[in-house]
């Protein structure tokens, strides 16, 4: 248990000691615990920091705008915006394979940061969010017995070729202190409090093929069901109001490149399918799909279809883990 001040004031000194009059960077990806991090260092080193914020085009919607806007303009801090979507799209061509998904998107997130990194000559540390729970994680990788399901690229990311040191601040810390801390710096509730996003984005939730046609379709069906979550409460005469967002664990929608059939008007359709995804879960280990009220829920589909044209149809995923993953790929 500690006071929040306190311990600031002790990261903050601990950090200015460490890098004293150097160059700081730190790849943001708009997650928690990149952001937490950034936003830590910047109140102990300010300009010593820069972040790079690279863009896959595999983003959820406005993503990119808001980390720009939250810290560019909102925290004054220096970031580069790096939009790389051609380049991964180009490198995503013709691939369906999961796993040689993740590698490519793992591969060129190095490549592009690394190009970037270059150009700030004077950088000597390489700053990272990385919290205890990663820690942990990578110690166990390469025990007898352990082998990776999913290759998970953020953790334990970026190589040694850039002859950086690291600084990793959070290295303590549990996901839970972590939030409290980014709030404590100032963070929007709203972003620290958000659902995990996994590294390779819409990458693993567009099934088979990657297209930008596809992310920008799942973006906009994503958006609204997020938006729904958000907006309608588990019970509405509840003192203190609970979102069903808050309410569950990991929400999304997952793009199926199948086409159904549809009725529109008089005319019929032909277009794809998304399919909702909603769990609750402790650990993510295991997971159980959450029961949204169907008013919920047909709410979202009629928005979606409306709102979404090239999308006619949405099914509700009800698989839990295990046997089903969180994620579909
Ligand atoms: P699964 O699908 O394995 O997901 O039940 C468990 C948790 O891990 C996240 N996940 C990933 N996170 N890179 C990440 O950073 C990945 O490749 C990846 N795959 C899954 C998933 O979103 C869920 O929170």
């Amino acid at each position: 248990d500690w006071n929040m001040p306190d311990y600031i004031a002790e990261a903050v000194a601990s950090i200015r000691e460490q890098v004293g009059t150097d160059e700081v960077i730190l790849g943001l990806s708009g997650g928690v615990d990149s952001s937490v991090a950034a936003a830590l260092i910047h109140r102990a080193i300010g300009d010593q920091l820069t972040c790079v914020f690279v863009d896959h085009g595999l983003l959820r919607l406005d993503e990119g705008k808001m980390v720009m806007e939250m810290f560019g303009k909102n925290l004054g801090v220096k970031v580069i915006h790096v939009d790389a979507t051609a380049q991964f799209m180009g490198h995503l061509e013709g691939v369906t394979d999961p796993e040689a998904k993740r590698k490519i998107i793992g591969r060129e997130f190095v490549e592009v940061f690394q190009a970037e990194s270059a150009k700030l000559s004077n950088a000597k540390w390489l700053a990272q969010g990385t919290i205890y729970p990663d820690v942990i994680e990578s110690a166990g990788k390469g025990k007898k017995g352990s082998h990776t399901i999913k290759s998970h690229h953020n953790v334990g990311g970026l190589p040694d070729t850039l002859n950086l040191k690291l600084l990793e601040p959070l290295r303590e810390l549990f996901k839970d202190e972590v939030r409290k801390l980014g709030v404590a710096l100032g963070l929007p509730h709203g972003m620290v409090y958000r659902h995990p996003f996994p590294g390779p984005g819409l990458g693993v939730r567009i099934l088979g093929e990657v297209k930008k046609e596809f992310a920008d379709l799942l973006r906009k069906a994503d958006a609204i069901f997020i938006e729904e979550l958000r907006n309608n409460f588990v019970d509405k005469n509840a003192e203190k109001l609970v979102s069903w967002y808050d309410a569950t664990s990991q929400a999304f929608a997952v793009f199926l490149p199948v086409k159904s059939v549809g009725v529109m008007g008089d005319g019929r359709t032909y277009d794809y399918v998304v399919a909702l995804r909603a769990v609750q879960t402790q650990d993510f280990m295991t997971a159980h799909w959450a029961h949204l009220p169907h008013e919920l829920l047909g709410k979202v589909s009629n928005r979606i279809i409306n709102e979404v044209r090239g999308i006619n149809r949405v099914v509700y995923d009800i698989s839990g883990k295990p046997p089903a993953t969180i994620e579909w790929e």
